[in-house]
């Protein structure tokens, strides 16, 4: 139970989104669908506590996680052109830091959904097929479970931070796909 308390006394310092209570709905593009979306995954109040909770822990590991992930995008060649056409790698792996860590800030908010938006019409642009910004996303959860196993020991808040990350992801790609 200590483990359990633990990720709950940070809830104090943070901020809760406004579509937390009912009342005042995130509302994106004139629609509020996506107060459903979140509802349908089960994404509540409880994963913005545990993603606070999780950041410090990705910050550790996120040379690594940005490392592994643009190694095995330059692997696929027709990927490498994209990038080198449109960017550089040491560019993307800064905007792919940063953006990494907003995910684990917690704030699931009408900024944080509108962003994401943005950068999915940033990947049609350069003509990044579904299928290749869908395997990059099973990439990117293979080392955030890779380092929520490796640095939590407690089952019980394993399994949640799993259950929220994966949550997390599923949005993301939700907001890609749209
Ligand atoms: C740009 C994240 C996958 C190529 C960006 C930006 C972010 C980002 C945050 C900056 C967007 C902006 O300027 O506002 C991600 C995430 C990915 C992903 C989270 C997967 C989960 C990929 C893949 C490629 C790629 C697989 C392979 C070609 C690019 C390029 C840009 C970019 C070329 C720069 C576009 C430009 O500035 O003109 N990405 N990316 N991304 N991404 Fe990705």
């Amino acid at each position: 139970p200590s483990a359990q308390a633990n990720h709950y006394n940070y809830s104090a310092s943070v901020v809760k989104p406004d579509w937390v209570w009912d009342e005042n709905q995130l509302v994106i593009d004139g629609q509020t669908e996506i107060n459903e979306q979140l509802r349908m995954i089960d994404f509540h109040e409880g994963d913005i506590h545990l993603l606070h909770h999780m950041r410090p822990m990705i910050s550790r590991k996120i040379d690594w996680i940005v490392d592994s992930f643009y190694q095995s995008v330059l692997d696929v060649s027709k990927l490498e052109e994209i990038i080198k056409e449109h960017s550089t790698v040491e560019k993307l792996k800064e905007t792919l830091r940063e953006h990494l860590l907003d995910m684990f800030s917690g704030n699931v908010d009408q900024a944080f959904i509108m962003k994401r938006l943005k950068i999915a019409k940033v990947h049609k642009r350069v003509g990044l097929e579904p299928k290749w910004y869908l395997s990059a996303f099973q990439n990117l959860q293979n080392a955030f479970l890779q380092t929520i196993y490796q640095e939590v020991k407690d089952e019980q808040l394993l399994l949640q931070m799993v259950r929220t990350t994966t949550k997390l992801l599923n949005l993301e790609q939700q907001l890609v796909l749209e």
